[in-house]
């Protein structure tokens, strides 16, 4: 598939079977995520928390539950794979809001590599933010997550097989106001 394709076919795909991945589907996605351009090449910025384990899957989803008010929420969708990305929050060198801007733009990129790849693969992907939320509202279960020092979650995405299938999607130039100078 080429890059075109694999930008056009992507979509939410909110529905999975729960198989797991395999060694190689979870290394080519981390693979991809390494590749993401991040700004002034600062990786030590940026962490990933691999999530496999069902139990702490459920409790993310039990923790956004809590956050949004409702129950029997799953903002995973039985996902069998959680990937979130962290950024420093540290020792910002610029002012907040602009470290906050670099780092998150960095963590959105590496999101977005792996969701391409995750279509190439013909795995299932959406980006989660909701259920980031719920984890950062809930400092117990962030302690579980096992990031360093200064790092908070900021957005993640969900990988897995599913009976969902892509399938070259409308082509649009208008969803975004766009003007043109020059
Ligand atoms: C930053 C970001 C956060 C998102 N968070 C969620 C989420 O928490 N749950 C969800 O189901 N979809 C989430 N989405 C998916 C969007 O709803 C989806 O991309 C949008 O509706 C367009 O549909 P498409 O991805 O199929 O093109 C998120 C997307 C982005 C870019």
């Amino acid at each position: 598939m080429n890059v075109f394709d694999a930008i056009v076919n992507r979509k939410s795909v909110r529905s999975y079977t729960g198989e797991p991945l395999t060694d190689e589907e979870l290394d080519k996605l981390l693979a991809a995520a390494n590749c993401a351009p991040v700004a002034s090449a600062m990786y030590h910025t940026n962490h990933l928390t691999v999530i496999k384990d069902r139990e702490l899957l459920a409790e993310i989803e039990k923790a956004f539950g809590a956050y949004a008010g409702r129950e029997d929420v799953h903002p995973l969708y039985n996902a069998p794979v959680f990937i979130l990305v962290s950024v420093q929050m540290k020792d910002p060198p610029a002012s907040k809001e602009d470290w906050l801007n670099v780092v998150c733009s960095d963590a959105a990129i590496i999101v977005e590599n792996m969701a391409l790849e995750a279509v190439e693969l013909g795995l299932g992907t959406c980006h989660i933010w909701g259920a980031v939320r719920g984890i950062n509202a809930d400092p117990a279960l962030r302690d579980k997550l096992g990031l360093p020092e200064g790092f908070q979650p900021v957005c993640g995405a969900i990988f897995g097989k599913s009976d969902v299938a892509y399938e070259p999607r409308e082509i649009r130039r208008d969803r975004f106001g766009t003007n043109f100078i020059g």
